[in-house]
Parts: structure tokens; C-alpha cells; sequence
């Protein structure tokens, strides 16, 4: 017999069914609580509600537990790769050899872009945010593809998929050599996902750039552990897309303006600009965390806290190891990194943070490995949405092909004006 809720309130006593995950987790199906009541439930940044049931990715935020279709995120960090670890997040299971060469090789023929989309590259301004030429460019792509916007069936999905996953980085090179006033670079066959990337970034018509292996695999890693993460504010936003219908570029695109908020994917450049910050003006650590816990600052720290980590997030700790191995095998001597880990040690021993389970998340020490890759800071959050772009993809997918899916309308309690009449102009 499954349990069951009972809400009372106006002198009734409501019972609706308790939904059980398969990790345990429980909600009450409110579904009918409006129509039997007339109450609705009010909860501010859904803290405490649930969007909809899904199959892709499992968080225990007390555990700091982080799995993709049920493998540890550690494993994946350790085995896996960028392209098979997106396969398994939209496919749902870890892809064959003949599945993943497919794939791989999918992924490369679709790395070009239409010779046209060149062109649109021309049309913004030099120091256009990066975020928002691939915003823009996301469902530009689109209108190259008319036939890929009504997906209907596995090829179309898997047509569309591939090309948003290839063609993401090459629209965030092309916008990096954009706003460089640099000449655009053409994908070459034979590189894998993040070497590819690392050579439309920095080639030039003169040299090729040929990245190392350390840094083609701190890449890959890193877009690995960003492949996807539940319901956060970017991929609730692509479902809310999806829910209305709207094709997966129009959605991703959508994905992509939601993470650029710096208490979301913008907080990997928050993070570098504090640690820059402090390295310039000299600040102590143990000041500037003073600073942080004076509400009066107003200041966060960047890279810090989780909606629903309230233990350390497990991206950060495998972050924390790649960052300082990247920086020693690069021998590069980053000051910022010494104050990350200042910074850290403080916070993690401090009543103000431990209190309120602020620790490191996924945004704390990622900066650092992108620095050391020298991608430019207004690029971070970019490099964010190429990793999440799987996640979104697979979200999409489960939007789409529930049949049974309603659109998301939520509704509210409304604070405003009650009913009032027009004043003519001459009286006002
Ligand atoms: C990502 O959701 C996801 O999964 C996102 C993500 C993903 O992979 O998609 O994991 C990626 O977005 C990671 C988060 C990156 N953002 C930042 O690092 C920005 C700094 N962090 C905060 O803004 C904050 O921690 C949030 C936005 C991440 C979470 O905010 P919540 O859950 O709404 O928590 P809150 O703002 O209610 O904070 C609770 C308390 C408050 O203090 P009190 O009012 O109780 O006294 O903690 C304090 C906050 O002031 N607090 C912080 C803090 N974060 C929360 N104080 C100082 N520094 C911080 N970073």
C-alpha cells in the first residue's frame, strides 16, 4: 500500500498519493490540489517541488553523490570520455564499440558549419559577450536545418543531436575568433571532440596550433563532469522550451541564456575574477572572507554554496586534483590557485559557511583549468554550455517524448493592484 499525504487546510483534510523514486526519494502528487481546494502550493526557486520525474541523472546532496544514468561521476571522470559519457547521458546506456564509433564519427562529419553561418559571425559587434553570439547562433544553425526541427523518430533526434553537440563548439571557437577580429578555422578530420576545439581556438593560417595531451584530456574532463546535472536553472529552462513544442536548438538556445547568470554557469568567471581580485589588490584571504561573511558586503563567494550540495560537491573535488595537476605538468605557477586553496580551507573551518553547508561546487576551481588552457575569461561560461550541452539534449528527449507531457504553466499569488478603472488622460 503506498503512502499517502493528507494536507488540512480550509477545515478539509486532503489525501494525494506519495511518488517513490528508484533512490528513494519521495513527493506528494499535488497534480489535483488546485481542483479539489482552490489552494495552490507557493514555493519560491522550487526548493522544495519537483518538475517532473526523469531518468538521467541522480544527486544525493548530502552525500555528495553525482550520478549519470546511475554511474558515479568519479568513474566516468576516470574511464569515460566527453563524447561516450554523452552518448550514455542522451542514450541511457554506455555506448558499444560500433555505437560509439558512429558517434564519434558523426560528431566530426558534423563539426562544420554552412559556409552562410560564416557570414553571421560578421554581424556583431567585436566585444560582443560570447554567451550571446551562441545564444544567437544556436538557433541560427536552426534555420539551416528546417528539416530537423520537427524531430519525429530516432534518425531525425539522433540528426539533430549530433549536430548540436559538434557544432556547439565550433560556434563558440568561431565566436572567440570573432571577437578577436581573428579569422575563422575549419574543423579538421581526425581530432577528437576537445583536441578539435583547443585547434579551431588557436590555429592560425600560418601555424596550427597542436595542443598537449595534458590538455586535451583536462578538457575532456572537464566537459565530462559538465555533461549534465538534474534540475538545475538551465535545464529546467529547456524543459519549460520543450514543453510548449519548441524544437531542441530553440530550447538548447534558451539553455544557454539561463546558465549565463552569474549564480548559475556565469559564477566559473565570478570565481576568477574574485581570485583575481584578490591576487591584484593584495587582499588577505582571511580578510576577504570577513568581507563575504559581512551581510553588508553584499559579496558571495563565488564558487561557493549549492542549491542542493550541502556537502562538497563531488565535481569540485575531482576539479581541485585535475587544476593543480594540469598547472604542475604545465609548469605553470598560478598564484590564483594557492588562493583557491586558501580560500577554501578557511571557508571549510569557518561557522559562517559550515553552518549554511556552503562548499566548493563545480564553478570553484573549473576557471582554473580553463585559465591554464588559456581560454579567455568571458569564454568560461561557454566552455559551461558545450558540457551541458548532452544534458540539455537528453532533457529535451524526455520533454519530447512523453506523450502524455503537459505544458508548464505554474501559476501565482498575485500582489498587484485589485480591480480598478481607467482614468481619462486629462485627469490624471
Ligand atoms: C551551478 O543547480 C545546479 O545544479 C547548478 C550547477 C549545475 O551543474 O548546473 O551545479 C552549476 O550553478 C553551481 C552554483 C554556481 N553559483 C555560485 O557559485 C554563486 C555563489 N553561490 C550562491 O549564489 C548560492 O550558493 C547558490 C545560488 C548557488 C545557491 O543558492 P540558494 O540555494 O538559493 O541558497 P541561498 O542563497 O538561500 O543561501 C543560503 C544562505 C544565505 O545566508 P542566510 O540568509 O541564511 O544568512 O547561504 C548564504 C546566503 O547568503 N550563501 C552564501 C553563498 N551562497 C549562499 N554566502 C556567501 N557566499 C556564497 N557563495
Amino acid at each position: 500500500m503506498s503512502e499517502i499525504a493528507r494536507i488540512e487546510v480550509g477545515g478539509k483534510v486532503y489525501e494525494y498519493p506519495v511518488v517513490e523514486g528508484t533512490e528513494g526519494e519521495k513527493g506528494i502528487d499535488i497534480l489535483k490540489f488546485r481542483a479539489d481546494s482552490g489552494y495552490i502550493t507557493l514555493d519560491e526557486g522550487f526548493g522544495n517541488t519537483g518538475s517532473c520525474r526523469s531518468a538521467i541523472t541522480f544527486i544525493d546532496g548530502g552525500k555528495g553523490i553525482l550520478r549519470y544514468r546511475g554511474i558515479p561521476i568519479e568513474q566516468l571522470a576516470e574511464k569515460s570520455s566527453f563524447v561516450e559519457t554523452s552518448f550514455l547521458v542522451i542514450y541511457g546506456h554506455l555506448p558499444n564499440k560500433e555505437e560509439l564509433k558512429k558517434f564519434s564519427m558523426s560528431l566530426t562529419q558534423e563539426a562544420p558549419l554552412h559556409e552562410n553561418i560564416h557570414q553571421n559571425f560578421n554581424g556583431f559587434s567585436t566585444n560582443g559577450h560570447p554567451m550571446a553570439i551562441l545564444s544567437s547562433m544556436i538557433n541560427a544553425m536552426s534555420t539551416y536545418h528546417p528539416d530537423l526541427l520537427e524531430v519525429d523518430g530516432d534518425e531525425q533526434f539522433y540528426s539533430a543531436a549530433v549536430r548540436l553537440i559538434s557544432k556547439v563548439r565550433t560556434i563558440a571557437a568561431a565566436a572567440y575568433r570573432t571577437s578577436k577580429g581573428l579569422p575563422l578555422n575549419y574543423p579538421k578530420k581526425g581530432s577528437n571532440y576537445a583536441k578539435n576545439f583547443l585547434e579551431l581556438m588557436f590555429s592560425n593560417p600560418h601555424e596550427q596550433h597542436v595542443p598537449s595531451e595534458e590538455a586535451i584530456k583536462a578538457l575532456n574532463l572537464f566537459l565530462l563532469l559538465h555533461a549534465d546535472h538534474e534540475q538545475n536553472c538551465s535545464t529546467s529552462t529547456v524543459r519549460m522550451v520543450a514543453s510548449s513544442g519548441a524544437n531542441m536548438f530553440t530550447a538548447c538556445s534558451a539553455g544557454v541564456c539561463a546558465l549565463w547568470g552569474p549564480l548559475h554557469g556565469g559564477a566559473n568567471m565570478a570565481v576568477l575574477q574574485m581570485l583575481e581580485d584578490i591576487e591584484k589588490n593584495g587582499v588577505s584571504v582571511n580578510d576577504y572572507v570577513n568581507r563575504v561573511k559581512d551581510k553588508k558586503s553584499g559579496i558571495k563567494l563565488m564558487g561557493f554554496g549549492h542549491r542542493v550540495y550541502k556537502n562538497f560537491d563531488p565535481r569540485a573535488k575531482i576539479l581541485q586534483t585535475a587544476a593543480k595537476n594540469l598547472l604542475d605538468k604545465m609548469h605553470i605557477q598560478d598564484k590564483k590557485l594557492e588562493i583557491a586553496q586558501e580560500l577554501a580551507d578557511i571557508a571549510l573551518h569557518d561557522e559562517y559557511f559550515i553552518e549554511r553547508n556552503l562548499y566548493p561546487n563545480v564553478d570553484f576551481y573549473s576557471g582554473l583549468i580553463l585559465s591554464a588552457l588559456n581560454i579567455p575569461l568571458d569564454m568560461f561560461t561557454v566552455m559551461f554550455a558545450i558540457g551541458r550541452m548532452p544534458g540539455w539534449i537528453a532533457n529535451w528527449k524526455e520533454v519530447h517524448d512523453n506523450k502524455k507531457g503537459k505544458i508548464s504553466r505554474p501559476r501565482q499569488i498575485y500582489t498587484g493592484p485589485t480591480e480598478n478603472d481607467f482614468i481619462a488622460r486629462d485627469n490624471r
